[in-house]
């Protein structure tokens, strides 16, 4: 068991390094961050931030040499630089869990491999093959960059072969997936963590919303049976002892029309959907990610109070500063802010957490605070 005192590294320093970090703080750790961003979310609150290229050679010896274990806040970290910290250093997650979950062919290869259920979809390398694919997956369809998308970046919705041509070439001719475009119930998400021992603890179901691509809002309880939510947090445990997991993985679901579960795609570290387990857990993902990390024992989290996350994009910024007063004088609402100076449309700036007695409630409260926040131009 690594404990407090020791020194514990990240690769990356968006904002769930930060979290991550914070958490660590809290509990008597300290935190070296490696991120080429003099303006890191994680790098102003570390204790020491290592400001470089992931691949810097002399960086990543410094961080092997100054920390007990390693862990990424990112999926998108050069496997060189795992494999070269992997050498002196407890890194975690896995290497190949990593390798899996950045590319969506790989992932979707792997999940159906062991049987797990995904949408319908074909690996795009070339022209060949789209003209291929677009006979065996039906339009609407999607045409998704297997590699480095996020935040629905890297997708377009095709109709017909020449959309999906037009997008192809547009992305570049890289690497893609075709996938069905499903007909959704909803979307929910389990946030599960595996220790080196194999035990392992899953957050309470997340019912998730998005919007233009990105994650708006998580309610938790999910508005879902109680057998539904079973299942998806077994599907869950079953997933992270498959891939003899290390760590906190995030996994997305989609629920069909039909109730059954697909599993849309994986994160192996903490995930937006799970920052409601902040406030309104008795363990936080970020504490569960360095108990994973650190082999201590994981903690069994359970839900304090219903909860509503919302998250707070570049875009509330368009009229000025928000206005702040309207999410602290609301009773359960909880104001997270990573630091970040340059507003733009479509960037994650801060998320609320809004506890309520019930789901709705919490969803209600969550969606008049976010509007509440945007300023406009008053006319005199
Ligand atoms: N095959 C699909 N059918 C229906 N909706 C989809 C499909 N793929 C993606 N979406 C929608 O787009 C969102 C983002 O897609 P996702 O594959 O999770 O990419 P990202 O890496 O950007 O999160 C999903 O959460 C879902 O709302
Ligand atoms: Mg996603």
């Amino acid at each position: 068991m690594i404990l407090p005192g020791a020194a514990v590294g990240v690769l990356g320093g968006g904002q769930l390094g930060r979290m991550f970090a914070l958490q660590a703080h809290t509990m008597g750790y300290r935190v070296v961050v490696l991120d080429p961003d003099p303006h890191s979310p994680a790098g102003a609150v570390a204790d020491r931030h290592l400001q470089a290229p992931y691949d810097d050679e002399s960086a990543l010896a410094e961080l092997s040499r100054s920390c007990a274990a390693i862990t990424t806040e990112f999926e998108n970290v050069p496997a060189v630089a795992l494999q070269r910290l992997s050498r002196a250093s407890i890194v975690r997650p896995p290497i190949h869990a990593v390798a899996t979950t950045q590319d969506r062919i790989a992932e979707k290869t792997y999940l159906q491999s062991e049987g797990f259920a995904t949408t319908a979809f074909r690996s795009i390398q070339s022209r060949r093959d789209l003209a291929t694919a677009v006979s065996e997956i039906p339009f609407p369809a999607i045409l998704k960059t297997s590699r480095l998308g996020y935040d629905g970046k890297g997708q377009a919705v095709v109709t017909n072969e020449s959309d999906a041509v037009v997008a192809f070439e547009r992305f570049g001719q890289v690497p893609c997936v075709l996938e069905e475009r499903v007909l959704l119930d909803r979307e929910l998400s389990v946030i599960v963590a595996r220790g080196a021992d194999g035990e392992i603890a899953t957050f309470p179901v997340s019912e998730n919303r998005h919007r233009d691509g990105i994650l708006e809002t998580s309610l938790v309880p999910a508005r879902i049976s109680a057998q539904l939510a079973q299942q998806a947090r077994e599907l869950a445990v079953a997933l992270a002892g498959a891939m003899r997991y290390v760590g906190v993985l995030g996994i997305e679901l989609f629920v069909t029309r039909g109730e059954q579960l697909l599993v849309n795609e994986m994160a192996p570290r903490p995930h937006n959907s799970g920052h409601y387990t902040m406030d309104a857990c008795s363990a936080d993902q970020f504490e569960q990610q360095l108990r994973a990390l650190c082999g201590l024992p994981l903690a069994r989290p359970w839900l304090l109070s219903p909860v509503a996350m919302i998250n707070l994009l570049g875009d509330l910024w368009s009229g000025g500063e928000p206005r702040w007063e309207e999410a602290l004088r609301r009773p359960g609402v909880r104001l997270h802010l990573y630091g970040k100076t340059e507003a733009r449309p479509g960037r994650k700036m801060g998320h609320l957490n809004c506890l309520a007695p019930d789901a709705e409630q919490a969803l209600a409260l969550a969606v008049e605070t976010r509007d509440a926040l945007v300023r406009r131009e008053t006319t005199p």
